[in-house]
């Protein structure tokens, strides 16, 4: 039934009667009540004719996913007039990945997501896989008319066709622009503007102003390599170097890189994220990270070692905004290759992640990025409890804060460097464990009994992080949500993402440790869902 339905029955049956007789008045108001209720957790109509409630099982709450459908990669994230962009890899045929379009969504807070019409479709060239967009401010693409600022989209055009026949060249660079502040885009007329050398991997155009020389740069996926092309107009592009030859993680092919700088302590340091596939920490696809410098040509690192921007088995082609200044935000697709199509919600499939701040921490002689949920959160927390100090071995947190239904955050600090576990579970026994263990100086997730695991052979996994804090005390944040749990410890330096999915959602929540520990505090913080 269509909510303007419901209403007019409430109001052409009913009102009468409500006048007629004061007990009945009282039953009709909690009737009023009850459907108020109802209407305030209103379900909408998708496109295709399907019910969403955005109260199905498994739906997140505090993450964006599409209303229906299957969606990968964050795309063309650009802030631009208070608005946020979210474009992302979407199939609007079917729930797992096919033909791919960019779909759309916008928000103002970084938390509450408004989907918005699909902004790019396939065409001759081929289907639109991943990129990103600019805010051309001088207008250096001539796209711009009657001073309306164009944002450009820049995106790899797959050909499907070429890539069934077997040839190497089906993936090429196209651009898009649009002159209403990201609302309809026009594809350029001269695409693809970057042609394929002969590498069947060749994608994933990220772009960003260099001002020191006034140009474009853009970072380009190329095999298990990352490929620099230049411009000044985002037309023409000049291919400057090539990264990655002999550091980083190479299990798989390169995906989806960003470069951008953030300025520590007065020093400008570049980080360049690359994805990869397969080839993660914990199996399957993840997310690495470089540190080093940028000439406008040449990325050179400081670093030897494999880093992860999250070392956990659901973070995957995350990038950062472009356009937001010197605040990085981050935000990744909270699934994984190994399983994301055959995980159990057949209506959409995949969320993102909460939005990160990216920022940079020396631990010795190294630079670490940190990860660290938008303080934009805090717009929907509804109830918040501390708990000042805790010295026990077991803690059921369930009897100070009652059930935790819903979405929520779970803030500990421990002032010395101690095993603990955190638990979340259900009245069947389901549960995940998040914790630390000082002997292998390790974060980790078990999701082993989580509840549905059997969709996928190594789903029922238990992945770890390195604890990469030279402290002597202890951070941790829990983002939950219906069917993932984010955790972010020691400031945002070791960071991990894990869905699931429970048969009935997780309700308790109970802390244990190895020696009788002292947590200062424990913040929980229960959160309103983002859907209205
Ligand atoms: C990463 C990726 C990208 C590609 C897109 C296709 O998840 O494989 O390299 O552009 O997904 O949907």
């Amino acid at each position: 039934m269509q909510v303007w339905e419901m209403k007019s029955i409430y109001y052409g049956q009913n009102l009468q009667t409500l006048i007629q007789n004061s007990n009945l008045l009282m039953i009709k108001l909690k009737n009023l009540i009850t459907i108020v209720l109802l209407l305030s957790f209103a379900a909408v109509q998708s496109q295709t004719g399907q019910t969403i409630t955005y109260r199905e099982q498994h739906r997140p709450q505090i993450h964006f996913s599409p209303k229906e459908k299957w969606m990968n990669d964050p795309n063309g994230m650009v802030y631009f007039k208070g608005n946020y962009h979210l474009f992302f890899q979407y199939h609007p045929g079917s729930s797992v990945w096919g033909p791919m379009h960019w779909g759309h969504a916008i928000s103002t807070d970084l938390t509450h997501w408004e989907e918005q019409p699909i902004a790019l479709y396939p065409d001759s060239i081929g289907t639109i896989f991943s990129g990103s967009a600019i805010v051309d401010l001088e207008n250096t693409s001539g796209f711009g008319k009657d001073g309306k600022v164009p944002l450009v989209a820049i995106f790899t055009q797959h050909d499907t066709i070429g890539a069934k026949a077997g040839t190497n060249n089906y993936q090429t660079q196209s651009i898009a622009y649009s002159i209403d502040d990201g609302r309809t885009w026009t594809k350029f007329a001269n695409n693809p503007v970057i042609k394929n050398p002969g590498i069947e991997d060749f994608r994933d155009p990220k772009v960003l102003w260099y001002d020191e020389e006034k140009k474009w740069v853009m970072a380009l996926a190329t095999k298990d390599r990352i490929t620099f092309y230049s411009s000044k107009n985002l037309k023409e592009w000049t291919r400057e170097s090539e990264f990655g030859d002999t550091v980083g993680a190479h299990g798989g092919v390169w995906e989806c890189p960003d470069l951008f700088s953030i300025t520590h302590q007065g020093e400008k340091i570049w980080v360049l994220l690359v994805s990869i596939n397969p080839g993660g920490p914990n199996q399957g696809s993840a997310t690495q990270y470089f540190t080093g410098k940028f000439d406008g040509k040449n990325f050179t690192p400081f670093q030897t070692d494999t880093r992860w921007i999250d070392y956990g088995t659901d973070n995957y082609a995350g990038v950062t905004w472009s356009n937001t200044g010197s605040r990085k935000v981050f935000l990744g697709w909270m699934s994984n290759w190994q399983y994301a199509t055959h995980v159990p919600t057949e209506k959409w499939r995949s969320a993102m992640t909460i939005p990160r701040d990216l920022g940079l921490e020396k631990v010795g002689e190294k630079y670490l990025v940190t990860s660290n949920p938008v303080p934009e959160l805090k717009s929907i927390t509804q109830k918040s409890v501390v708990i000042k100090k805790i010295s026990s071995k077991i803690y059921d947190l369930t009897k100070k804060i009652g059930k935790i239904s819903g979405p929520a955050s779970l803030s500990i600090s421990l002032n010395q460097i101690s095993s603990f576990m955190i638990t979340l579970s259900n009245d069947m026994g389901e549960k995940v464990m998040i914790g630390y263990d000082k002997d292998a100086n390790q974060y980790y997730i078990d999701r082993t009994q989580s509840g549905k695991v059997s969709f996928e052979r190594g789903f029922a996994s238990k992945s770890t992080a390195p604890r990469l804090s030279d402290k002597n005390r202890m951070d941790l944040t829990l983002i939950i949500d219906d069917a993932s749990v984010e955790l972010f410890a020691d400031g945002g330096l070791s960071v991990m993402t894990a869905i699931f999915f429970p048969n009935t959602s997780f309700t308790n929540l109970d802390l244990q440790s190895a020696d009788k520990v002292k947590v200062t505090p424990i913040k929980y913080e229960k959160f309103k869902s983002i859907w209205k």
